[in-house]
Order: structure tokens, then C-alpha cells, then sequence
């Protein structure tokens, strides 16, 4: 499988491609690897001391199991499954579904070998409204599973698209159906969810403990989908345990994660704070997004681990190749020189085309007649490397020979770790997100919640965010 390990390319950081002024040095990739190698031995001895559960996901044949239990119970009723959730509960199901399954799949029912798959992770009106129009029509609703997924339980938006979808079949199609069409997955003994699980005798599968939404991909909440729509999730559990082996070596210069969680760290503390991840692949599009995610929730801290005000935290941005060379690269090559590149690349695509002939009176064409169009992609990607890297800035590539469960797995679990590394380099928790609960209670007070903490809350936000007509032009 080794030609199948996807790699990363960090040559064009170095000042030998960009020049001492943007570049690393020798000497400078000496330090960082002095400063990084200790952390290689401090987060296996975290993870063997049970600190990092997300680490030991892919090795967890209980988890698979049970997922392919329930697929097998429910796959042949099911035509359409929609997964509610949000952030972590959602980008991963969104993310494995593109990368492996066929643009087309939920359109064509030649392309699928499971049901469709719809991953609701908002709660606009007019999108959820038409969706479930769409299922009311024609008797879909009856051959549709809904999972609820959350960990917490109570994030306000999965819950609201639960009530919503559970009186829905509830008027339309009575109790005992919803009891067998809502699945859910969450904390196995904690929160409303389980809670109401328990209760209502739902099939139900477990965020496990201790593993944050984020990295729960490779548990219930990424593989149940991914089963139902004939994903193989062995391959991809098998790709993310085989990465566990190279992120685990103690050499930083054969160690993935630690190399890229170190060129992060250098960028960004030399005033390159954005990282760009830019795939040329529409199967990898969504991971860019989930990488988004987990980087944004787990880098941006506020304070260190010693409690002092750090306010770290590298920007994630993401861009598509070779949309988005028509869109953003003017800024990324003559726009201020801030911002670390990391393109994904894929050697062999699955199908390929090729390009038909130049019509008539069009001979300028004729350089492309003929090629096939991966062979343009990929040069697209090397002519958008080389223009940047012109303009003297860093690039990395992570290269997969072919986009497959095995890769992907190796790409999940290579970001997650570089996600511990690059933590662990800027002295912060990369596992909690403090930030984020502050906007889910002011919610919480605005929807008026019970209690006097919500209704203090509510007020302040009130007097806070009341608009003043003064400032309305
Ligand atoms: O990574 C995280 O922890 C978050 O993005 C959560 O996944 C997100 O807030 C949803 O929370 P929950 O799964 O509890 O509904």
C-alpha cells in the first residue's frame, strides 16, 4: 500500500525555492526540529495515558461494529438519510460523502449504492421548508432515516431541526414511526439527547467520550453515514492507522505531522498568520472545509496553558483549484505576504476525459485537443505553485496518488494530529472551544431559556445590541 501513503511536499517553504527573507533556513529547520521532537515523545505519552481518546478511533473495532450493525437493520428502508447536526456533528459526514462518494450520487441512482445522503448543518427556514417539502411529496418521508447528531445534546440548532423533524412525523406518519426513523448519536450517558433517546427508544450509536466534535469523524458520527452510502469505512480506518504509525515516529524529518505543524508554527509567527488550503480536486473540497473547522476551534485561544492572554491563532482559509484561481490569486500573489499555501494534489484521478478537438477556425485551441483533462488540472495547480512561489510564498502539498477511503483516512488523521502538534507547539489546549459558549448561551437567554443567569444575559444583550436609528443610513 506504500505507493498509496499520500505525502507531504515541504521543499518550496525553504528559502533555497523563496529566498532567506520568506524561507526557512537550514538553520531555522534545525531549531524547529529541536523545538518539535521533545512533543513527538510528550503526545504519545499523552495518547498512551488515555489523554488524546481520538487518537485510538481507528484501532476501535467495537465502534465499526456496531455502525455496521446498524446499517445492515436499516439500509434496505431507506432511501434517503439526512443527518442533522452542526460544526463538528456535521463536517465530517459532508466531507467523507464528497471525497468518496460521485458528484452526481444523490441525483442518479445509477451512481449509488446507498440512500441519498442531505447533511442539514444550518437552520435557515427556507432551506430546511423546501427540503422537507421535497420529502413530504411523493411519499419520501416514509422511506427516510433523520440522525440527530450531537454530543452535547443541546446545541440549539440540531436540537430545533430534531422538534421540527419529530412533529413532522409525528402528524404525518404517527409514533411508531418515528421511532423508527430517528436515529441518534450522541454522549453515551450524558444530555438531553440521551435523555430523550432512552425514553423514546431510538436507535442510538455514541459520540465516544472525551473526543470533542471535531475529532470524532472516525467514530458513530463520520462512519454511520459514510456505511450507509457504501463508503468503505475499513479502508478508512485502515488509512488513518497506518498515518497513526508515521505521525507517531520519534524522527521530526520522517514525521508528517510534526513537519507541518512546525511550518505553521514558523510561518505564523513571522507574520504569515492565514493558512490557505487549497485542493485541486473536487472530491477534497470539503475536507478543506472540515480542516477549517478544526483548525479554527483548536488554534484560537485566548490564553496559554499557563493562563496567561496569548490570543493566538492562525486564520484557516480555504480556496478551490482552479476556481478560485480566478477569484483569489491576484490577492495571494501581489496582496500582502501573509499567508502560508497548502495545496492538495491528486496524482490519478478515478475518471478522467479528454478534450475534443479545436472547431474550425479556432487553431489556438489546438494546444489542448487532445490532452486529458486531469493533465490540465494538475498543470494548473503547478502553474499556480509556480506563480506563487514566485512572489516569494510558502507553499506546501499534500499529494495523494489516488483520492480512496485509504487516503482519506491517512488525511483525516494526519490533520488531526498536526492539529495536537501545532497546539502543543503554541503552548495552548487545542481540545476545548471556550469561546464558542458564550454565543450558544446568549441564545439560550434570547430564546428565553428559564432562569435568572438567562434572564440577566438576555437584558445585557439586549441593551448591548438594540439598534440605534442614529447609525441607520
Ligand atoms: O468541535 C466541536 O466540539 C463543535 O464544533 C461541536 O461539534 C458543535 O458545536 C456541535 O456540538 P454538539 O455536537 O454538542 O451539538
Amino acid at each position: 500500500m506504500s505507493e498509496l501513503q499520500i505525502k507531504l511536499y515541504y521543499k518550496n517553504v525553504t528559502s533555497e525555492v523563496i529566498g532567506p527573507e520568506h524561507g526557512i533556513t537550514a538553520d531555522q529547520l534545525k531549531q524547529l526540529a529541536e523545538k518539535t521532537s521533545p512533543l513527538i515523545s510528550q503526545l504519545n505519552k499523552e495518547r498512551k495515558n488515555g489523554r488524546t481518546p481520538y487518537r485510538d478511533l481507528p484501532f476501535n473495532k467495537e465502534i465499526s461494529r456496531k455502525v455496521k450493525e446498524l446499517v445492515a437493520e436499516l439500509k434496505d428502508r431507506c432511501e434517503n438519510l439526512v443527518v442533522l447536526g452542526i460544526g463538528g456533528s456535521a463536517l465530517g459526514n459532508i466531507a467523507l460523502q464528497t471525497a468518496l462518494n460521485p458528484y452526481m450520487y444523490n441525483l442518479d441512482h445509477t451512481q449509488r449504492v446507498g440512500p441519498r445522503l442531505f447533511v442539514f448543518d444550518n437552520i435557515d427556514p427556507p432551506q430546511l421548508a423546501s427540503f422537507l417539502k421535497w420529502l413530504e411529496d411523493n411519499d419520501r418521508l416514509k422511506k427516510t432515516i433523520f440522525n440527530v447528531i450531537s454530543k452535547s445534546g443541546q446545541a440549539a440548532e440540531t436540537m430545533s431541526q430534531f422538534m421540527i423533524v419529530r412533529q413532522l412525523l409525528l402528524d404525518k406518519l404517527g409514533h411508531d414511526a418515528c421511532t423508527k426513523q430517528v436515529i441518534t448519536t450522541t454522549d453515551a450517558n450524558q444530555g438531553i439527547l440521551r435523555e430523550i433517546a432512552d425514553n423514546a427508544g431510538f436507535r442510538s450509536l455514541e459520540v465516544p467520550e472525551g473526543v470533542g466534535g471535531r475529532f470524532s469523524v472516525l467514530s458513530a458520527v463520520g462512519l454511520f453515514s459514510a456505511a450507509m452510502c457504501g463508503i468503505d469505512i475499513d479502508s478508512l480506518l485502515a488509512g488513518a492507522w497506518d498515518m497513526d504509525d508515521r505521525v507517531s515516529c520519534q524522527d521530526f524529518y520522517k514525521n508528517p505531522a510534526a513537519i507541518n505543524a512546525a511550518v505553521n508554527y514558523h510561518f505564523y509567527n513571522r507574520g504569515k498568520k492565514i493558512s490557505v488550503m487549497m485542493p485541486y480536486s473536487y472530491a477534497l473540497r470539503d475536507l478543506a472545509d472540515w480542516y477549517r473547522q478544526l483548525w479554527a476551534e483548536s488554534l484560537g485561544k485566548a490564553k496559554d496553558l499557563t493562563g496567561d492572554d496569548v490570543h493566538i491563532g492562525p486564520t484557516p482559509v480555504k480556496a478551490l483549484g482552479a476556481t478560485d484561481q480566478h477569484s483569489q490569486v491576484q490577492l495571494y500573489r501581489e496582496g500582502p505576504n501573509d499567508k502560508l499555501f497548502t495545496f492538495l494534489q491528486v496524482n490519478n484521478f478515478d475518471k478522467d476525459l479528454k478534450i475534443g478537438s479545436a472547431p474550425d477556425g479556432a487553431p489556438e485551441l489546438g494546444f489542448l485537443a487532445g490532452k486529458d483533462l486531469s493533465t490540465l488540472f494538475n498543470n494548473e495547480k503547478r502553474a499556480t505553485e509556480y506563480a506563487i512561489l514566485q512572489s516569494k510564498r510558502p507553499c506546501l502539498t499534500v499529494f495523494f496518488d489516488k483520492v480512496n477511503a485509504y487516503t482519506v483516512g491517512q488525511f483525516i488523521y494526519l490533520y488531526e494530529v498536526t492539529t495536537s502538534f501545532a497546539g502543543a507547539l503554541f503552548g495552548i489546549n487545542p481540545y476545548d472551544q471556550p469561546a464558542v459558549e458564550l454565543g450558544k448561551e446568549a441564545t439560550f437567554a434570547l430564546m428565553g431559556k428559564p432562569g435568572d443567569e438567562y434572564e440577566k444575559l438576555a437584558q445585557q444583550i439586549q441593551s448591548l445590541t438594540e439598534i440605534d436609528g442614529d447609525f441607520l443610513v
